[in-house]
């Protein structure tokens, strides 16, 4: 019997398809919604080549509510959701902001409309460090506690900071008026996690990060300089007051974030809290020169870089506190640093072009 089944959106992404999977190997069943903007249905095939169970596909735009419909039509034992699906480059995010409220705000709410309308209560939301923006503007918040103020810096960061809020009184309100209505409220549940900065691939070395575009996050970049694809790493400024110069961010193993998402659900489902907000990370804070350091180790050679000025909305440090989710979801990172480097490296010198290619014989055969 399944524990339950969930309905993740976005599920052929990056994040989504690791959560897919690992939701399947704990015997969920799993509906995924994605419109492909950014991702490849391919996905769907690696989940089912690594775990045996195959999750159902739906084509469908999240902001499109009739199609959502259908989707939980069709499938009326879904009882939670994971919402992954959303436009997240920060800097095209200053460029074509109402693309961004559109798709990333107007689809969580079309995606709350419709959970309302076929009685499912739940929701796991993929937030993001970026809501708490310059933590260290106040005095003592790093590692960066969840009642540390919010304050974006970019369009993306205000559409994650604004879900938040939406989906906060959307489920106060269900459960306050189905009190006062007398009608059972205490299942209308929200998780709010807030990714630090997730990296790393599938040990196997047959799923990874495969964006449609140009990379913009720095292991992905480091990877294309490894496979020549890239000439040098551009390292944004070394005048930051860090240990070597250079930014501090705390980078979290996809799979130890899956396993996150997986934790949530059940504390949702056990503690019925209403809405609260955790941070996903490891609590280690890691430099640019020093990711730089680690990945060059597991590729066993020098990766090339070049120190140019610092990137505009850049901040210094942006390490989680993750206390609060290692005690009440009893949760915490079991991967490392070298592990999420050895995973990625293993994705991007076997599968250059990434799904667009099927993974080397010798991967499947082990
Ligand atoms: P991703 O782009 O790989 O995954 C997002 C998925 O959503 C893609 O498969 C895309 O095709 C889909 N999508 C986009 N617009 C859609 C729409 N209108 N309808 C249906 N599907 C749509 O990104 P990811 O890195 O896996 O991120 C997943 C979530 O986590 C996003 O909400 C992102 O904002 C959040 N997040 C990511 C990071 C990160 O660094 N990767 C950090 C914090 C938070
Ligand atoms: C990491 C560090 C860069 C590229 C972003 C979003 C955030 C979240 C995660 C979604 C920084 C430096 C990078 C390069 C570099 N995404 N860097 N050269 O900026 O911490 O977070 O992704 O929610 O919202 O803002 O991640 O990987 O881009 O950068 O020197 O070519 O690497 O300056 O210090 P970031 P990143």
């Amino acid at each position: 019997m399944a524990v339950g089944t969930v309905l993740v959106t976005g599920g052929t992404g990056y994040i989504g398809s690791f959560t897919a999977l690992v939701l399947l190997q704990n015997d969920y069943n799993v509906v995924i919604v994605d419109n492909l903007y950014n991702s490849s249905k391919v996905a769907v095939d690696r989940i089912e080549l690594i775990c045996g169970r195959r999750p159902a596909f739906y084509e469908v735009d999240v902001t499109d509510e009739a199609g959502l419909d259908k989707v939980f039509a069709e499938n009326p034992e879904i009882d939670s959701v994971i919402h992954f699906a959303a436009l997240k480059a920060v800097g095209e995010s200053g460029e074509i902001p109402l693309e961004y409220y559109r798709v990333n705000v107007g689809g969580s709410i079309a995606l709350l409309r419709s959970m309302a309308r076929h009685n499912v209560s739940n929701i796991v939301f993929s937030s993001s460090a970026t809501v708490y923006g310059d933590a260290t503007r106040f005095p003592n918040m790093i590692p960066i506690p969840e009642h540390c103020p919010v304050g974006p810096t970019n369009t993306y960061g205000r559409t994650k900071t604004m879900i938040e809020t939406v989906i906060t009184d959307h489920i106060e309100a269900q459960r306050n008026n189905n009190k006062k209505a007398g009608k059972p409220y205490e299942q209308w549940n929200g998780a709010l996690l807030r990714y630090f900065n997730p990296c790393g691939s599938h040990p196997s070395g047959v799923m990874g990060e495969d964006p449609q575009g140009v990379p913009f996050n720095l292991l992905p970049l480091l990877g294309q300089v490894a496979t020549g694809q890239r000439e040098k790493l551009l390292v944004y400024g070394d005048d930051y007051p860090s240990r070597d110069g250079t930014a501090i961010r705390d980078y979290i193993h996809v799979l130890d974030l899956a396993d996150g998402h997986i934790a949530a659900l059940k504390y949702l489902r056990e503690h019925k809290p209403g809405v609260r907000a955790w941070n996903l990370g490891s609590g280690r804070g890691s430099t640019v020169f020093e990711m730089i350091k680690a990945f060059s180790h597991v590729v066993g050679r020098d990766l090339k870089y070049e120190v140019v000025e610092r990137r505009q909305g850049d901040v210094l440090d942006l390490t989680a506190n993750p206390a609060l989710a290692n005690k009440e979801l009893g949760w915490e990172t079991k991967l490392t640093l070298e592990d999420a480097c050895a995973d990625l490296w293993r994705w991007v010198d076997n599968n250059p072009k990434g799904y667009r290619q099927d993974p080397p014989a010798a991967l499947l055969e082990a």
